[in-house]
Order: C-alpha cells, then sequence, then structure tokens
C-alpha cells in the first residue's frame, strides 16, 4: 500500500472509473486514501461522491468537462488550493481514467480539437501539466491505455481500426480519420506519452499504463459505431470477458498497492499482468515530437502555463 494520502481520478462516474473509486473508497482505514473526483459536474458525480463517503473516503468532487481546456485549467487550480490549504492530504496519484470514442471525428471540442483526441489524450496532458509539481513522492500517475493502438483478434472483431499515426497537431484537427482510428490514435499517443513524461517527471514520480481489457457495454461504446456495438452486446456474455466491476479494483490496486510501487516507464499492465507493448508503441522521435506539438496545441488554447 503506497503512502497515506490522495488519488485524483477521472471518469469516476460510471464503470471502470467507478469501480476503482468505490474499491479505494472501500479500503480499511489506514489504507483508504482521499478522493479527488475530476468529472462533469451533476447528478452522476454526486452520486458516486455519496456511495465513496459511506464507505468511509473523504472525498471531493472536482466539476470538470475534459473537453474544455480552460475547464481543466480550473480543475487543476483547484486541486493545487486544496492542497495548499491542507484540506486534503498528500498528492501520492492521479489516475487518468476518462475516455470517450466520440461517433465522428468531426465532433470538436470547444477549443476546437477532434474530440476523442482531445478528451482522451490532451485533457489528461494538461491536467498532469498542472499537477506535475504538486505530487508528493512516491507519487504515480496512471494512464489508460487500450490494446485497440495495435491490430489484434478482439480489435479486428470490434471492427476498430489499428492507430494511423500522424503529426500530433494533424491528429488534433477534426475530420481526419475514422472515429475508431482516433480513438486508436488517441491511445497510442497515450504510450508514447508515459514514456516521454516518465522522461521529464522526475525520479519521484512513476508513470504506468493500465490495460482494463474488453469490457463490453460500458458508456465508451454510447458514440461508437452500430457494429461496434453489437457486436459488443453479443460477446458480452462470453465467460471470462472483462467487466468495470473486476478491472475497477484492479485499477484501483495499480494506485495504491506495493505490488506496482516500482512500475515506472510507462510499464504496460493488461489486468494483472505486465506485459511488453509492441514496438511501434516505442519510438523516441515520435514521443519527442508529440511532447512539442502537445505544448503548442494547448498553448494555443490559451491554456499554456
Ligand atoms: N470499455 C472497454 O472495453 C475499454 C477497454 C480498454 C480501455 N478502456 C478505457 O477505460 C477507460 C474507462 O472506460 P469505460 O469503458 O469505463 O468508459 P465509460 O463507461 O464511457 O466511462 C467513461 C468515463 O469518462 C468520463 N468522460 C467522458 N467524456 C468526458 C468529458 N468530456 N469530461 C469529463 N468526463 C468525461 C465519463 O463521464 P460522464 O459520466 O460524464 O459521461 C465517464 O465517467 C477509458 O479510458 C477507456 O478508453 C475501456
Amino acid at each position: 500500500m503506497t503512502e497515506s494520502g490522495t488519488v485524483l481520478i477521472t471518469g469516476p462516474t460510471r464503470n471502470l472509473g467507478r469501480h476503482a473509486v468505490l474499491a479505494m473508497a472501500g479500503r480499511p482505514e489506514g489504507q483508504r486514501p482521499d478522493l479527488l473526483l475530476v468529472g462533469r459536474a451533476g447528478r452522476d458525480l454526486t452520486a458516486v461522491a455519496g456511495e465513496a463517503h459511506a464507505l468511509g473516503a473523504r472525498v471531493r468532487e472536482i466539476g470538470c468537462d475534459l473537453s474544455s481546456l480552460a475547464d481543466v485549467r480550473a480543475a487543476a487550480a483547484t486541486v493545487r488550493g486544496l492542497l495548499a490549504d491542507g484540506a486534503v492530504r498528500p498528492l501520492r496519484a492521479l489516475v487518468a481514467n476518462a475516455g470517450t470514442m466520440s461517433a465522428d471525428t468531426q465532433h470538436a471540442s470547444a477549443d476546437g480539437y477532434e474530440l476523442t483526441f482531445a478528451v482522451n489524450y490532451l485533457a489528461h496532458a494538461e491536467l498532469i501539466a498542472g499537477l506535475l509539481g504538486s505530487f508528493t513522492a512516491p507519487a504515480r500517475v496512471v494512464l489508460i491505455g487500450s490494446n485497440t493502438y495495435h491490430a489484434n483478434f478482439w480489435r479486428k472483431l470490434l471492427h476498430v481500426p489499428a492507430a494511423e499515426w500522424a503529426d500530433p497537431v494533424e491528429l488534433a484537427r477534426p475530420g481526419s480519420g475514422g472515429p475508431g482510428v482516433a480513438y486508436s490514435n488517441a491511445k497510442l499517443a497515450i504510450l508514447y506519452y508515459a514514456h516521454e513524461l516518465q522522461r521529464r517527471a522526475g525520479a519521484g514520480v512513476n508513470v504506468s499504463v493500465f490495460e482494463p481489457g474488453w469490457m463490453p457495454g460500458t458508456a465508451l461504446g454510447r458514440g461508437a459505431p452500430a457494429a461496434f456495438q453489437a457486436v459488443g452486446r453479443a460477446l458480452g456474455r462470453l465467460p471470462g470477458v472483462s467487466t468495470p466491476q473486476r478491472s475497477g479494483p484492479l485499477l484501483a490496486a495499480m494506485a495504491l498497492d506495493d505490488q506496482w510501487a516500482d512500475l515506472r516507464d510507462g510499464a504496460f499492465v493488461l489486468k494483472t499482468k505486465l506485459t511488453e507493448v509492441q514496438p511501434i508503441a516505442h519510438d523516441r522521435d515520435r514521443e519527442r515530437r508529440l511532447w512539442e506539438a502537445t505544448a503548442e496545441l494547448l498553448e494555443r488554447a490559451g491554456a499554456s502555463r
């Protein structure tokens, strides 16, 4: 169990994030972190905060729409304020769980960026940049990956195309590629980002990536192509397929457990198994360029510090 402190999680309102929150809140006294729940303000956020509180956790709701970088910047400022005031214990982990797969790549964020890339990747890059100086070592950043970034059996069955990498400024432009490609590209970006972030984060912050396994029927497919949703519903009944109820506690373990305390360099864990990523997911030039392009994109949106 990590030093007692605070865990911030995005996307706490449903499925994987919600079950990770409940697993953390349900830890015994002395192992239970304070929780900062970063999600769209409203009934769902209040409901999960209430459930976590009922389990004994000290919880703060931080309303934030991740499709707006101004909102993300404000959320980071709120967290810095809470930490500075001693209103919550030291920040020991950030779990960048929120994700979306928009119906088409014409959808743009408030800042004019392709929505899937903006929410899954750019918003988390902004949030982490805003909080990198606020962690207390030893600390962990846990990013959420997906094996859709490369060709594999399940991805093909779900009709989700593999990543087709391009310059990140291009990936952020609405209309570039189909929705499945945008999702896979955002998840490949998260792997590149994880490697570069570790090089820049300093010794006290360990960066890892968690893959929850395919969890059919979550809200992720809300805007996804019909074929994805139909195959998901059919295959979701197979025994052994992942569920938020099973993978949520595994994500909580990534943030809290001694087992994963030394995981760093963007190490990739598929449910409980440390796994080597495909060679395409290690590329120093792309990783450096992604870092620079991300700074440009955040700055262009007025979100730079
Ligand atoms: N499902 C799978 O099979 C699978 C497989 C591999 C990886 N993953 C990854 O696992 C993570 C969780 O997925 P899930 O299946 O649990 O998805 P989900 O049921 O759709 O939940 C997504 C979460 O992200 C939040 N979110 C989405 N857009 C947001 C925005 N603009 N601002 C703030 N919050 C936003 C949602 O909040 P609202 O309640 O406000 O919508 C929700 O809490 C994602 O990163 C996903 O890519 C999922």
